[in-house]
């Protein structure tokens, strides 16, 4: 019996399985390709694993949930490019497990943040956003300027990372201790922060 649109609309189960077919047929058509495309697995050009202080402040940002309010993603739109900057490549986020993409804006997108303001902004703002910005409905984060770090864990996590293909040198990782102990978790994270997005930062 031929497969008319009469048969296959009457019958349920078959238009189900049709409809996951050509579902996944047409997703592979499109996933599959950028796992080989120079453009989303290569690093662009200066691209730099984040430095054992950048990573422990890239963890902290993690663990507070920063990302629930800041996207890291400029999209190509005339208006975001005008805002934010470059819009945001994939290979930008090569050495970053997870990326740190998305889409929720109850604060500015953070992409480009990097080099925008001082160190010490950073550290007015994350004590009392308030006092810098009177209307931000940004927590204050006065906890990260006293959590000393030991830097403990920072070798194996950057041992973990270089199992995923971030190239960490057998230097970065020795050193990965001494360039973290004895400074704090607010330190970490403004040293994540003003290395974001330098790279495309003046080329819109
Ligand atoms: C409840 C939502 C929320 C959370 C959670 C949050 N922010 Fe924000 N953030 C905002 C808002 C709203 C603004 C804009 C007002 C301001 O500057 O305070 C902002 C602004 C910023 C800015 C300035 C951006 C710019 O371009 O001017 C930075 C940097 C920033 N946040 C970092 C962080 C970091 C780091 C964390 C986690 C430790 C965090 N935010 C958590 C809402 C949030």
């Amino acid at each position: 019996m031929a497969l008319t649109h009469d048969r296959i609309e009457r019958n349920t189960g078959l238009l189900i399985i049709l409809v996951v077919l050509v579902v996944a047929v047409g997703g592979l058509v499109e996933i599959v390709p950028l796992w080989f495309q120079r453009s989303t697995t290569e690093p662009i050009a200066g691209l730099k694993p984040y430095t054992a202080l950048q990573l422990e402040g890239r963890d902290v940002y993690l663990r507070e949930g920063c990302y629930n309010c800041h996207s890291q993603m400029i999209r190509p739109l005339r208006a975001e490019v005008l805002r934010y900057g470059h819009y945001s490549v994939a290979g930008e986020s090569v050495y970053d497990h997870p990326f740190q993409w998305g889409s929720k804006r109850t604060g500015p997108d953070l992409a480009r943040v990097g080099a925008r303001y001082s160190d010490e902004w950073h550290r007015l703002h994350l004590h009392n956003p308030r006092d810098i910005v009177p209307e931000s409905v940004m927590p204050a984060y006065p906890w990260l300027e006293t959590a000393i770090l030991d830097g403990k864990d920072v070798a194996p996590k950057m041992r973990a990372l270089r199992t995923v293909g971030v190239p960490y040198t057998d230097g970065d990782i020795e050193g990965g201790e001494a360039a973290v102990a004895g400074k704090t978790e607010q330190d970490a994270l403004i040293a994540y922060l003003q290395n974001l997005g330098i790279l495309l930062k003046s080329s819109n």
